[in-house]
């Protein structure tokens, strides 16, 4: 994911009184992001550099500085500019961000005893002063850290130490300055989130507003406010959860000025198109257009069965064909998108150094800006679990809005080889009979994704009498939190024995079927 530099649109933040998060590198910051809104609260995540635009653009009753890799006293640390600890907002250091505060003030920081004090400890509460109000005496705390604070600033004292780290968490009130060598932001720190809380609501006493039904209120507003009284939106809808909520979202502010399009680029799953057609046509009377580009995806992606190249030639082809369609909406001046917060905080990682390209990612959202359109993005600034619990609110369906991910490349990814008709058929079906399985005994609940792959392999197989020569299939049920990282999940026997034996003798074209048992990494979600 990288940073988005497209033009201010429907999702910025107006909200103030919420808490600017700033980067040092951390892996945390998303975490400490959500847990500040989990508590109702705004949160923002920002880079150093911007951080006094920021304050203006954001107003905020609060300023958490995160952990980070690097040392304070290297020369390549993060430089942020102190000034806007003058301004009197609240400021919560976090590791790194303690150890910047402390090296800023006018304290020292040096290399931990022992190289590294990393994982749980035992913290003290010396001073159950605002901060730690409420934290038992003897509190589990995780920590991560290669350096610590030696000594204090002028004005701080030590509010908690722990075995290693005598000064795990500092304070200065009269400036309104807090740091922890500790991180509340990890589960696995018992009474972290109570610390935080504790910052973020009674010292800081930042608005707790942010909540599904607000969020709704706020977005329709702004939708109305940035198209007016007659401007028309296209919008690519794929079914997925961000597109149908951003949809919903902008269906409910402009009615009938919204044009939705939905491409059936023919590598769908069984009764996809279908679904979109009743759900956002008949039932929420959308202005929705259907595309059958069946067969110029198809046509392209003949003889090719190169994964990258693939992807490349699918969301090119995406592009033509939306684009055709949106030049045909001529009213259209706005382009709705469901980008969500990750993909556009900017985040030092972001920032940093070139990463390797594991897979070229293709969605509806990935659109060119020479369409010359406004954006409206209203989930721009909104985690994923925070868009599924407006779609709740929205009154869209369980199964919508708790859906697995589905790539934008669809079954593309999942029919290994060159991909053509009389494949893509048999692993619809197969793809069906996996979900059907799963989903009629609850199973899905607490799995990110479940599914089918056609291998481009042929095995023997037996039916009746005769001799087949037919296709290999894959199932593939994976766990996890974020599609980052994945672990596979064992479905029970019984439910392995009817998804094969149902596969196998409904499904023309698949003899066999296997079982991916690999994590991510070293493998990935999808096989391609
Ligand atoms: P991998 O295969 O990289 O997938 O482990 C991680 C998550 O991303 C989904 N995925 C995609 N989603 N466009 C998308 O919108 C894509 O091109 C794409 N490729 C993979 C995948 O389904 C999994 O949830």
């Amino acid at each position: 994911m990288s940073a988005n530099p497209l033009p201010a649109s429907a999702g910025e933040p107006q909200h103030g009184g919420g808490v600017l998060i700033v980067d040092f590198g951390t892996q945390y910051c998303q975490l400490i992001a959500r847990r500040v809104r989990e508590m109702g609260v705004y949160s923002r995540i920002t880079v150093p550099d911007r951080v006094g635009t920021m304050i203006e653009a954001m107003q905020p009753a609060a300023i958490i500085l995160s952990g980070g890799p690097r040392s304070v006293y290297e020369h390549d640390a993060p430089i942020l500019d102190p000034a806007f600890l003058a301004r009197g907002i609240p400021v919560l250091g976090i590791c790194y961000g303690l150890q910047w505060l402390t090296q800023t003030l006018g304290g020292a920081v040096e290399p931990a005893r022992d190289g590294r004090e990393y994982g749980r400890t035992e913290m003290a509460v010396k001073d159950a002063a605002l901060l730690l109000d409420g934290v038992d005496p003897q509190t589990v705390v995780w920590m991560s850290h290669g350096d610590h604070v030696a000594r204090l600033p002028a004005g701080f004292r030590v509010l908690a130490s722990s075995e290693p780290c005598p000064i795990a968490a500092a304070a200065d009130p009269a400036r309104r300055i807090y740091g922890l060598q500790v991180h509340p932001e990890v589960t696995h720190s018992a009474q972290g989130e109570r610390i935080l809380r504790n910052f973020v609501l009674r010292i800081a006493q930042c608005r707790n507003d942010w909540h599904p039904g607000n969020i709704v209120d706020e977005k329709v507003r702004r939708i109305r406010e940035l198209v007016g009284e007659t401007g028309e939106v296209v919008m690519g809808l794929s079914g997925g959860v961000d597109s149908s909520v951003a949809a919903v979202l902008i269906h409910r502010a402009i009615g009938a000025r919204l044009h939705c399009v939905f491409v059936d680029n023919g590598l769908l799953r069984k009764g996809e198109r279908e679904g979109v057609e009743v759900l956002f046509r008949d039932e929420y009377r959308m202005d929705l257009h259907v595309v059958d580009a069946r067969a110029r995806f198809l046509d392209a992606l003949r003889g090719v069965s190169e994964p990258e190249q693939k992807r490349k030639i699918i969301g090119k082809v995406f592009i033509d064909v939306f684009r055709d369609k949106a030049k045909s909406l001529r009213g259209a001046r706005f382009l709705g998108q469901g980008t969500l917060y990750p993909d556009v905080i900017e985040s030092v990682a972001a920032h940093g150094g070139a990463t390797a390209t594991i897979k070229s990612h293709h969605n509806v959202g990935g659109l060119p800006k020479d369409l010359d359109l406004v954006l409206v993005e209203p989930l721009r600034d909104l985690f994923k679990d925070e868009v599924r619990a407006i779609g709740r609110e929205l009154g869209l369906p369980a199964a919508l809005v708790d859906r697995q991910p589905f790539p934008g490349p669809g079954l593309a990814v999942r029919c290994l080889g060159e991909i053509t008709e009389a494949r893509l058929a048999p692993l619809r079906e197969a793809d069906a009979i996996v979900r059907e399985e799963i989903e009629a005994r609850g199973l899905h609940v607490g799995l990110w994704q479940y599914f089918a792959i056609s291998l481009p392999v042929q095995s023997v197989g037996v039916m009746g009498d005769q001799r087949t020569y037919e296709n290999v299939c894959a199932i593939r049920v994976v766990s996890s939190q974020d599609g980052m990282t994945a672990d596979w999940e064992l479905l029970p026997v019984e439910v392995l024995r009817k998804i094969s034996a149902r596969i196998i003798n409904e499904v023309r074209g698949l003899n066999r079927v296997c079982l991916d048992i690999s994590s991510k990494p070293p493998a990935t979600i999808e096989w391609e």
